[in-house]
Formats: structure tokens, C-alpha cells, sequence
């Protein structure tokens, strides 16, 4: 099959190579998936586990992109609540061969049934930002009606999702990013939007919750903006301050097929909006993913050309 590899950690995104792997086998609990869209996070070859799996071996060269969209090609032993043909979407395994590939094995409870009217190269930029966007907002801060939240980065991939989910949840949401982030994220569902360039941000009041998106110094700055019992949530990196009166929380997103089909029914009822912005062949990926200008939305790598 064809697959973007890596083998140069040094390298980074210029090393995204196309070549010929053999298909992957169905381990115990695995799922092969013929991916019709995948999804690469920016900074993934940052991640230890990007180069070597579970007892910390090298495992390159590796196939990056944690998020697909496909169709079950084959079922491995002891797999639940899937069937062969079924449309399906999800997060890849962090340690494995991950989704810029014809074929990925994936552990069957990170994958969810995709509805027929969702376009797999929509689906494929959902798995990590919307889950990330609702454990931050829901299962890390305990946002709910009534409150404030803060969400820095609000047009990328997981602050768009978020502003969404805050805003149905029946938060007051306030949005941050770059100046002409601002009409995106007032049009996501944000009540109010501060420019992190040239606004006095940390002016805009105490809030119940912040979700960091960022880190450094704009995550160091927001703790004081916590109100007492608040929630301080990052997904950039461990936090090294804390409200007074509160909580500072960095986590990892994991899998969670009943969520992410939630977040599928949203999509296809209009609910939620995905920013995908390029959608490129997977012969073009290595050149997609690497290029340094700023394209808006997730960029989505096509691998079947059907819509299976
Ligand atoms: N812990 C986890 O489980 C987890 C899960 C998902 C993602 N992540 C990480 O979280 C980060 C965000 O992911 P994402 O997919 O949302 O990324 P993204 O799509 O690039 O969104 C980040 C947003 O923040 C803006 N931004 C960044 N630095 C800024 C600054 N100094 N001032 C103003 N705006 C700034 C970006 O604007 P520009 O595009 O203009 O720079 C962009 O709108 C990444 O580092 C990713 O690796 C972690």
C-alpha cells in the first residue's frame, strides 16, 4: 500500500516521504480500516511517541496522522460493535502506524459509526478537536450553563470546536486569537472576541473557565483571570501556575466512541462546523503538510477517491 512515512526526527514535517509499505495486520481487538480521509495534527512529530512505541523501541519509519475517516475492511479477533463495510471515524493509536496510508489497524473501540451523510474528509478533521474541545470543556473544567469561559486560539481546530460545544452548552463564550481571527470566531457562536496581539485581554473580567489552547506566556497570564472555584485547562503542555482559588488541568485527549458519535450527529444535523481548509491527495500530502504559509481550517489528506 501506499503510506507518508518518516525516519528523521530532525527532520520534522520536511521529511514526509511517500512509499510502499506492506498492509498492516489485524492484531487482537484491531480493526483494518481503508482510509478515505485522513488528519494530521501540527506538531505531531513533536510527540515521543511519534518515533517509538509502547516500550519506547524506535519504530520507524512511521506513518503519521492520528485521525480517519474509512470504511471496515477486515475485523481481527474479539472486535465489538463494528462490521465489515461500515462507514467509520476516529482517533488512530499515538504509538502505531497512524492514518496517511491506504490501510491502518486501529483498536476498534477508538472508532465510531460515521453517518452516510457525513463526508469522510469532513469526518477526518473531528476525532482530535472535537474530543479535545469537549474532555477540556466538559470532563476537565466542569463547565456548565451560566458560566464564562474563556477559549484562547478559538479559530483553530480545537478552539473553533470548542466555542461551538460552550455556546450549546449555554455558556457566555469569549474568543481570543489574532486580530483577523475575529469575525471567524464571533461567527463560530462567540458573545465577544479579544485580539491576544493588540487588546489588554487580561482586562475583560474574572471568568468561571480558560481553555488554553496556546501555553507559554498567554497560558502563565490567564491563571489570574480564574474566579475562585474556577478551572485553568490547557492542552499545550503541564502548567507551571495556578489560579489562587482553583484548578490548572493539562490532559490528553483519549478515545470515546459514544462522544465522538455525538459529535457526528452534530455535523450531520448542522449542529457543528468543521474549518477544513485544503483537501489534497495523499501523492500531495508530504507538500501539503509541510508548507509554511497559513492556510485557515484543517488540512485533509484524500486517500480514496470514493465515497465509500
Ligand atoms: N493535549 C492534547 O490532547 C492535544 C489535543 C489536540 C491538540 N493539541 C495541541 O494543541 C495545540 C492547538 O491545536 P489546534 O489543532 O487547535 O491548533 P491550531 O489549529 O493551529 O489552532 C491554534 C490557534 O491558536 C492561534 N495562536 C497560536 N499562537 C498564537 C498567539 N501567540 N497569538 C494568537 N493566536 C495564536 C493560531 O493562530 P495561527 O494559526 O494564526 O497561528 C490558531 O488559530 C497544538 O499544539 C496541538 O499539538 C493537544
Amino acid at each position: 500500500m501506499q503510506a507518508i512515512t518518516v525516519r528523521d526526527r530532525e527532520a520534522g514535517v520536511t521529511g514526509l516521504t511517500l512509499e510502499d509499505l506492506p498492509r498492516p495486520h489485524a492484531a487482537e481487538n484491531d480493526v483494518i480500516v481503508r482510509v478515505h480521509a485522513a488528519g494530521f495534527t501540527r506538531g505531531e512529530l513533536d510527540w515521543p511517541a511519534s518515533w517509538t512505541d509502547r516500550a519506547g523501541r524506535d519504530r520507524t519509519p512511521s506513518v503519521p496522522g492520528h485521525e480517519v475517516s474509512g470504511v471496515v475492511e477486515e475485523l481481527g479477533y474479539g472486535t465489538t460493535g463494528l462490521t465489515v463495510g461500515q462507514r467509520v471515524f476516529g482517533l488512530t493509536d499515538w504509538t502505531r502506524d497512524g492514518s496517511l496510508a491506504q490501510y491502518v489497524a486501529v483498536e476498534a473501540r477508538n472508532l465510531a459509526p460515521l453517518p452516510a451523510d457525513v463526508e469522510h474528509t469532513v469526518a477526518a478533521a473531528l476525532p482530535i478537536s472535537g474530543l479535545t474541545a469537549w474532555q477540556g470543556l466538559f470532563d476537565h473544567a466542569r463547565l456548565v450553563t451560566g458560566q464564562t469561559v474563556l477559549i484562547h486560539g478559538a479559530a483553530g481546530g480545537v478552539g473553533s470546536i470548542a466555542v461551538q460545544l460552550a455556546r450549546e452548552a449555554g455558556a457566555h463564550v469569549v474568543g481570543t486569537g489574532r486580530a483577523a481571527d475575529r469575525d471567524t470566531v464571533l461567527g463560530l457562536g462567540a458573545h465577544a472576541f479579544r485580539d491576544l496581539e493588540n487588546d489588554r485581554w487580561e482586562d475583560a473580567g474574572q471568568v468561571d473557565v480558560v481553555f488554553d489552547v496556546i501555553g507559554g506566556d498567554i497560558l502563565d497570564r490567564s491563571a489570574p483571570l480564574v474566579r475562585a472555584g474556577g478551572t485553568l485547562v490547557t492542552i499545550a503542555h503541564p502548567p507551571t501556575v495556578r489560579p489562587d482559588d482553583g484548578r490548572a488541568v493539562f490532559f490528553v485527549v483519549e478515545p470515546d466512541r459514544a462522544r465522538l458519535a455525538g459529535l457526528a450527529r452534530r455535523l450531520r444535523d448542522g449542529r457543528l462546523r468543521v474549518r477544513v481548509g485544503a483537501v489534497r491527495p495523499l501523492a500531495e500530502a508530504a507538500a501539503a503538510l509541510a508548507r509554511r504559509e497559513r492556510v485557515p481550517g484543517r488540512t485533509v489528506i484524500r486517500i480514496a477517491e470514493d465515497e465509500g
